[in-house]
């Protein structure tokens, strides 16, 4: 079983003939992919990943996860953007989204850095007192404001709770394997290293150490995470569009945004669900919102979401494209019982499962939502495994850079992402920004 793409909903909204004509786009995408031929052909490594990884690394990871497991009860995790969000998703939609408040013989694992916020760290802070802590920092260019704060913070935080030496012990740091600040302070203190690899973008990373050592810690199988992902790696290779469910994916979303929807909504009826849509986001965000072009990605989980924008999805302007993830075996089965007074007139439903219920919602839903003029694409996923998830994210990852390049943009850079920051540090007043300073503050009014 794999992830498959169902475009039944489709019909009124994409003729046949249309995703046939997208097939020499996506011939010519997945050539210049294969070939390295392509704008940000230097950021390439997630295609082989899966098969091609450092397998001594990936031995110390498993290693330092047992250790932590071990001596750990709370692990901090500290990145932000593609530093995070991967390892996060991973967990959540393996475990749960309440995985921190469950029994479990795992370390609770916690995310910092995501953000500026003192109460958010805090809050973190106070989440450590008295427990035995641990420490990822996880920053590819080793500079980034968000993490490198949260690091001071939490370094000071373990070196005076347990001392410099046990602090060196429990700080497990990711990053360039050359270069960068990060790295520099490693080396000083001898904190154990993990490496971003240069040619693996941060929103690609999520199979590197950047997601393993979290989704480790967090009790997952990452061999068997590879192994799915090594299992899409080859898989999903095949031109013809009609074999191939990754690139007609790629094609649809295309077709959809050509005519004239602006905004992909990813959804699922899972919670658990709703980090992986934050990852996809992301990945399908930066890689594709540039130069004017690119569909917007948004994300829902339903039912909940239905109570408050479905309405809009239903009735609202006609921007929007869904895509909506299908969890075809769900990982707990819970029946409604038979009630001898039937107060609440819920007998009707005595004896079927929430997930069937479930897909009721779906199948009421994705009919509703196309009568309303919403195109649907699905996305079935077998079921909630670290095969299927591995699947799953190198599926997105390969769509998304298909897609990339038929829309005709560099799906690797992130040039917008460096605008804010230029800002902030000019503000800031970080030497080297004065100019901007300057001009920036008159803007403002100051
Ligand atoms: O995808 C990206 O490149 C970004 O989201 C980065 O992951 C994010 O900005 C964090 O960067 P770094 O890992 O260098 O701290």
């Amino acid at each position: 079983m794999a992830v498959t793409f169902e475009t039944r909903y489709l019909t009124d909204f994409v003729r046949d003939h249309e995703l046939q004509a997208m097939q020499a786009q996506v011939t010519a995408a997945h050539e210049m992919l294969h070939a390295g031929s392509g704008l940000g052909n230097d950021f390439l490594g997630w295609l082989t990943l899966p098969t091609d990884y450092d397998k001594e690394e990936f031995a110390r990871i498993q290693a330092a996860a047992e250790r932590i497991k071990n001596d750990t009860d709370v692990f901090i995790v500290i990145g932000i953007g593609g530093s995070y969000l991967g390892a996060r998703a991973v967990i959540e939609f393996l475990k749960s989204p309440l995985y921190n408040n469950l029994k479990k013989d795992t370390p609770d694992v916690y995310f910092a850095g995501k953000s500026i916020s003192a109460s958010e760290l805090s809050e973190l802070l106070s989440l450590c007192e008295g427990r035995r802590v641990s420490v990822n920092v996880i920053s590819k260019s080793g500079t980034t404001t968000e993490p490198a704060i949260a690091f001071r913070v939490f370094r000071e935080y373990l070196e005076n709770t347990v001392g410099v030496e046990e602090a060196r012990r429990r700080i497990y740091v990711t990053t360039d394997k050359a270069k960068g600040t990060l790295k520099g302070l490693a080396d000083r203190e001898g904190y154990e290293t993990f490496v971003v690899p240069d040619d693996v973008g941060g929103r690609f990373s999520v199979l590197t150490a950047v997601g393993l050592l979290p989704i480790a810690v967090a009790g997952c199988d990452i061999a068997a995470l590879m192994a799915g992902a090594a299992k899409a790696q080859n898989a999903l290779c095949e031109t013809d569009l009609t074999k191939n469910d990754c690139y007609k994916y790629a094609a649809m979303r295309n077709i959809l945004l050509r005519k004239g929807r602006a905004v992909e909504l990813m959804v699922s009826y899972e919670p658990r669900y709703a980090m992986m849509s934050e990852w996809w986001k992301q990945l399908y965000g930066e890689s594709e919102g540039k130069d004017g072009k690119g569909l917007f990605p948004a994300s829902v989980i339903f039912s909940t979401d239905l109570h408050s924008l479905g309405q809009f999805v239903q009735d609202g302007s006609d921007i929007l494209a869904e895509t909506v993830v299908v969890i075809d075996e769900s990982p707990v089965t819970m029946t409604i019982k038979e009630d001898a007074e039937n107060v609440d007139g819920l007998n009707f439903l005595a004896g079927r499962t929430m997930a069937q219920i479930n897909q009721k919602a779906f199948e009421g839903t994705i009919l509703a939502h196309t009568d309303g003029g919403t195109p649907n694409m699905v996305l079935h996923v077998p079921s909630v495994c670290e095969e299927e998830l591995g699947y799953l994210v190198y599926f997105f990852e390969k769509a998304c850079a298909i897609s990339g390049y038929m829309l005709g943009v560099n799906p690797f850079n992130q040039p917008g992402v460096e605008e804010y920051k230029k800002n902030m540090f000019a503000l800031l007043g970080k030497p080297g920004y004065e100019d901007q300073k300057a001009v920036l503050e008159q803007r403002l009014g100051k």
